[in-house]
């Protein structure tokens, strides 16, 4: 009997090539009517493969059995829905911590170096007639980790290997990390040069670097956010940043994606990214194969490889 899926995110050509030998394919992502098409198929939907499940969606899926998550977040399913429904709901983590632990030191140089800056400088013809400011060093400098998990970690020891001091904010100390430990996220914030967000997301962290965080962090301090848009206050963020309160940012995730806001895109003092901490071909392939294990393992009977819910 076929089993009909529902994949709601692009994946890696060959993920997607074995998701079609195995399964009976809707794609949500690209479909010109997406209401149509879950009138029309979501009765016979027993699988999803992608991002983001939110309540209404799932409502309209009555057969569903499980979620494979194309993520390690999960922040975007309705997880109580899920639960109560008993849908398997799987992530794909670990495979991608290296790409997004490399995105987060890429950004803080980038902000450091002001590398975007750079390169229009040069584009622009600019560089005969003058000169870019000389900015500053990761070397000497503390970074901040809020979230010290798979991939907080990774971005500890890369962090180590730019001779920077680490330490951590995360709900509980860690004793087995070389990294001091703070329980107050303020008073971390006032230490440190970077603070980088790399926490889950979902209610429980959302507000997190709040206002007073920011300011805790200061006109030299730059922020670094790597987890999800919700972990901090953005509407504060941006005013922070304007008027000098906030030294920088260097932002891959926000609020309301994709849609960034224009007060931040007229900053000098940010570096944007469009959310792309696992784009790499190693850790996407990676995504895909632990994607297609999970949903075989789900419909061989055999237990889940990485679920979460
Ligand atoms: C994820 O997988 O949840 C991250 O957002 C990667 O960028």
């Amino acid at each position: 009997m076929s089993i009909h899926l529902l994949q709601t995110f692009a994946m890696p050509e060959t993920t997607e090539k074995a998701l079609a030998e195995r399964f009976v394919v809707h794609k949500l992502h690209t479909a010109k009517d997406r209401d149509r098409l879950i009138a029309e198929v979501g009765g016979s939907i027993r699988a999803i493969a992608g991002i983001g499940v939110p309540r209404d969606l799932m409502s309209r899926l009555p057969a569903l059995e499980i979620i494979a998550n194309f993520g390690v977040g999960y922040d975007a399913i309705d997880i109580p829905l899920a639960a109560e429904r008993q849908i398997m709901v799987t992530n794909t983590p670990d495979v991608l911590s290296d790409a997004v632990a490399e995105l987060a030191i890429g950004l803080m140089i980038s902000f450091a170096r002001r590398l975007p800056q750079a390169d229009r400088f040069v584009r622009d013809g600019r560089w005969a007639d003058s000169s870019l400011p000389v900015y500053r060093e990761l070397s000497g400098g503390t970074v901040g980790i809020v979230g010290l998990g798979r991939i907080g970690r990774e971005i500890a020891s890369r962090a180590q290997a730019m001779k920077m001091r680490v330490v951590y904010h995360g709900r509980r100390e860690q004793p087995r990390q070389p990294y001091l430990y703070y329980a107050d996220l303020g008073a971390m914030a006032r230490d440190v040069d970077w603070l980088v967000a790399i926490t889950s997301g979902g209610k429980d962290t959302a507000g997190l670097v709040s206002r007073d965080v920011l300011e805790a962090l200061g006109p030299d301090g730059v922020f670094v956010n790597v987890a999800r848009g919700s972990v901090v206050d953005e509407e504060a963020m941006i005013e922070l940043l304007t008027n000098g309160k906030l030294g920088g940012a260097a932002l891959d995730v926000f609020a309301n994606e994709p849609i960034v806001p224009e007060a931040l895109r007229n900053l000098d003092n940010v570096v944007l990214s469009p959310h792309q901490g696992s784009a790499t071909r190693e850790a996407r392939d990676a995504m895909g194969a632990l994607v297609l294990a999970n949903l075989d393992a789900h419909f061989a009977g055999k237990p889940l490889l990485t679920r979460v819910a």
